[in-house]
């Protein structure tokens, strides 16, 4: 079955069921994503600098009275609200070095339908307090909405955003890619769960060109909300090369096939089962920025963190850590394919791979950070 969307794209209803099922883990307990995104937070931190750079740029362009900002991909938890408050800072700083008064801020926080946006708003009352605390008067009121809805695709009217943010989510597909698995049930990925060693590669070209279409989606649909002049940065997960298939995903796939060894699940949930997860090289996503067209590149810049975030820590410390970051981000897309009760294990299993691993070698997660302003 095919479905109309506000673009007019047609997308297919196993698509929708990714856009519907996909989140991060909710709540604040030990697990959830709201207690275990200190590497996003770190992420976003060191690319502070360029949003800072581009949100002031759209403030001295356009001097608008309220601005229109979206952070797209939220998710639960401060990450979100801590770079819009950023945001806030700069465009207060530049408001009062040209003596003019603070705008009002329209913070739109948008994920899929599946977020647990109830964890996001009850971060808001603090929110509110300390800006009011930290600003009083001199700036604008914020009006800060939740916007349940797939980035792939329209989510705001014609020229309505000035200012775009997006961290550690475009990576994420609208899909897992559909010649993953043949009309026949054939695996194509037999034994992983993303690119891998073991991967043919007709496994990377199947991911890529998802990547490729969702991107230019993105692109597309921001461009039309996007008022002229104004300014997006999207902070992702690439890497060096594009058929890179050392990666975290890599390890959580090696582990997911120790289990089937050990009869805890079945080859053929394994072999079927793939992310829906890409990670570009910065050339793929220029390539894109340019062939969509209205965007004028700014910045496309890297850096990368280490798995654990913090080095100066025990193996045993930063293996955990790292288990955890994970966990939060995949365990409810695991549990469309394997059972809740072989997920602790799974963990505990991946922490011990982890600290064999980065024993061994050293693991990063590289950033990619594109800054663009929407052209004339
Ligand atoms: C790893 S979290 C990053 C959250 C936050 N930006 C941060 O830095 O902590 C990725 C988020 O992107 C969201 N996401 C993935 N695909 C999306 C889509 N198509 N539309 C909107 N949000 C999406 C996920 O639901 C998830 O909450």
């Amino acid at each position: 079955m095919q479905v109309v969307t506000s673009v007019g794209e047609r997308r297919n209803t196993k698509e929708m069921e990714v856009e519907n099922v996909f989140h991060m883990n909710k709540g604040v307990d030990h697990t959830s994503y709201a207690k275990n995104s200190l590497m996003q937070r770190t992420v976003t931190s060191k690319a502070g600098p360029i949003i800072e750079e581009s949100a002031k740029k759209v403030y001295n362009t356009l001097r608008p009275e309220c601005l229109m900002m979206a952070e797209m991909g939220c998710s639960s938890g401060p990450n979100a609200l801590q770079v819009v408050s950023r945001i806030i800072d700069v465009i207060e700083e530049t408001s009062q070095s040209i003596n003019r008064q603070c705008p009002q801020f329209g913070v739109f926080l948008n994920d899929l339908l599946g977020n647990d946006f109830n964890t996001m708003f009850n971060l808001l009352p603090n929110f509110n307090k300390d800006l009011q605390e930290a600003k009083g008067s001199s700036c604008g009121p914020c009006f800060v909405s939740g916007i349940p809805k797939s980035f792939y695709g329209r989510v705001f009217p014609d020229k309505f955003l000035h200012f775009v943010h997006s961290s550690y989510s475009v990576h994420w597909l609208s899909q897992v890619p559909r010649g993953l698995v043949s009309e026949n049930g054939e695996a194509l990925n037999k034994g992983n769960i993303y690119i891998a060693k073991t991967s043919p590669p007709e496994v990377y070209n199947t991911y890529c060109a998802q990547f490729e279409s969702d991107f230019m989606l993105f692109l597309r649909s921001r461009s039309t909300e996007m008022v002229c002049g104004g300014g997006m940065v999207v902070v992702l997960n690439g890497s060096i090369n594009s058929d890179d298939s050392d990666s975290i995903l890599e390890l959580l796939g090696s582990t997911l096939q120790d289990m089937v060894l050990e009869g805890v699940i079945e080859q053929e949930k394994l072999d079927k089962f793939n992310m829906p997860f890409f990670t570009p090289t910065v050339e793929e996503v220029r390539k894109l920025v340019e062939a969509e067209g209205s965007f004028a590149l700014n910045k496309l810049e890297t850096f990368t963190v280490d798995w654990s975030v913090d080095t100066s820590q025990n193996l045993e410390t930063r293996a955990k850590f790292v288990a955890k970051t994970v966990r939060a981000i995949v365990e409810p897309f695991l549990t469309t394919a394997f059972n809740h009760a072989v997920i602790d294990d799974l963990f505990l299993l991946f922490e011990t791979r982890v600290k064999e691993r980065i024993a061994r070698k050293t693991g990063e997660f590289f950033t990619i950070v594109l800054s663009v302003t929407k052209k004339e």
